[in-house]
């Protein structure tokens, strides 16, 4: 049987195409020139043309299909500056040891205010996580770590064949440091802590943080995963960068796949001191592409992109806490780009729920087995899907 195909006219096609303005047929060019249109980017910054015309990019794209809201990613993906200047990307994108990953590294030192040698880009922090575990003694070694979190270095840990001590976070989800420290010892190779935490959102206190901190590093290595550092207003919340200029025995991890929307181009980093940076170098496998690097060269730069991000995010973020707690669920002090609630029903359950009607939010986190964490999306998203809830968590 032949496949039967309705012959297009041209006039059609250029009507469904829309490059017919009121009868007349516009070139693609005198088309542009009947648009005006104002500077997306100016200097390396989204202007808020840039921006308005971003936010009407994402609203097309995620008209249909599934909303995803399981794995903290950012909604509004990379901005204008970042879209920009990956096109350069297409100058080196064939050749093996392109400069960006090194010109990365100097944006990144400067915009953190240390020196280059502090400073090591990698393919995600996930990479961080799995080399720090490869260069401090986790193969047949001991780790401290709190218990939920980011899974990442207990995992490799465990893998590695180390001893995995977890930590139960405190009632108000925060981090056990008494109990963290006393279980410490000699054999003990790294300590891991996450702030703000994953998948609670919560942020343990600065400054018992920093002197837990400060006492455990004298003898082990410390790994502290900031992967939500950008999102955090809190004024009494300060990342810990200082105590690595200070020659802490610490790995500060970082992403760009959070706030800077990058998570698909694999680009994370490492700050710590420069004989710490010079013992994990060799253990990378996997650097950033050249578009993870020039994006985000950009993106640190574009700093009313990560201001709108945040702004975006809380606004987001505080709809559906209202709205969750207005229905009399407990949810935690989220600090992220994602909130955690007790749904007081088995989390596999909630997220068929969910499912059922759209919306792909995170899998169960033990010992939380009631548990559900929400990423933040678009307001509009988190507004539809609060409207949703009574119905969602129905009994
Ligand atoms: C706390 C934390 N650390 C690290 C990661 C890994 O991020 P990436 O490998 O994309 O940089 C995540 C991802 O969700 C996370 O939540």
């Amino acid at each position: 049987m032949s496949l039967q195909r309705t012959p297009l006219s041209r006039r059609q096609w250029l009507t469904t195409s829309g490059l017919l303005a009121g009868g007349t047929v516009l070139a693609p060019d005198a088309l542009r020139a009947a648009v005006p249109e104002a500077p997306h980017v100016v200097d390396g910054v989204s202007t808020p043309a840039g921006l308005a015309a971003h936010e009407a990019e994402v609203r097309a794209s995620r008209a249909n299909g599934m909303v995803r809201l399981a794995s903290n990613e950012n909604p509004y993906g990379m901005g204008p500056a970042a879209k920009q200047a990956i096109m350069g990307g297409w100058a080196e994108h064939n050749r093996y040891g392109n400069a960006s990953p090194n010109e990365l590294r100097a944006v990144y030192a400067k915009s953190i205010g240390v020196p280059t040698e502090c400073v090591l880009v990698v393919a995600g922090s996930s990479e961080t996580l799995s080399i720090a575990a490869l260069g401090y003694g986790l193969q047949g070694g001991e780790l401290v770590t709190p218990w939920p979190t980011y899974e990442g270095l207990p995992r490799y840990a465990e893998t590695l064949g180390a001893r995995v001590h977890k930590v139960p976070l405190k009632a108000d989800f925060t981090h056990d440091l008494e109990a963290m420290d006393r279980r410490i010892t000699q054999r003990t190779s790294l300590v891991f802590v996450c702030n703000p935490n994953n998948p609670t959102g919560t942020l343990t206190d600065n400054a018992r943080l920093r002197s837990f901190v400060e006492s455990v590093q004298k003898d082990t290595m410390v790994v502290a995963d900031e992967a939500y550092h950008d999102f955090v207003e809190d004024p009494g919340y300060r990342p810990m960068v200082d105590m690595v200029l200070g020659g802490a025995n610490l790995i500060i991890s970082r992403t760009a796949s959070k706030i800077h929307g990058l998570a698909g181009l694999r680009t994370g980093y490492v700050i710590a001191r420069p004989d710490i940076i010079e013992r994990l170098t060799p253990l990378v496998t996997s650097f950033p592409s050249v578009f993870g690097a020039r994006g985000a060269i950009a993106s640190v730069q574009d700093t009313a992109y990560q201001a709108y991000c945040r702004k975006q995010n809380a606004e987001g973020r505080a709809i559906m806490t209202k709205a969750l707690k207005g229905l009399g669920y407990q949810v935690t002090d989220s600090h992220t780009n994602f909130v955690f609630f007790d749904s007081k029903r088995p989390t596999p359950l909630m997220q068929q729920r969910f499912e059922q009607r759209g919306w792909l939010v995170g899998r169960a986190f033990p010992p939380y087995n009631t548990w559900v964490r929400i990423s933040v999306g678009t307001p509009e998203e988190m507004t539809k899907l609060a409207g949703e809830l009574p119905e969602i968590l129905k009994a």
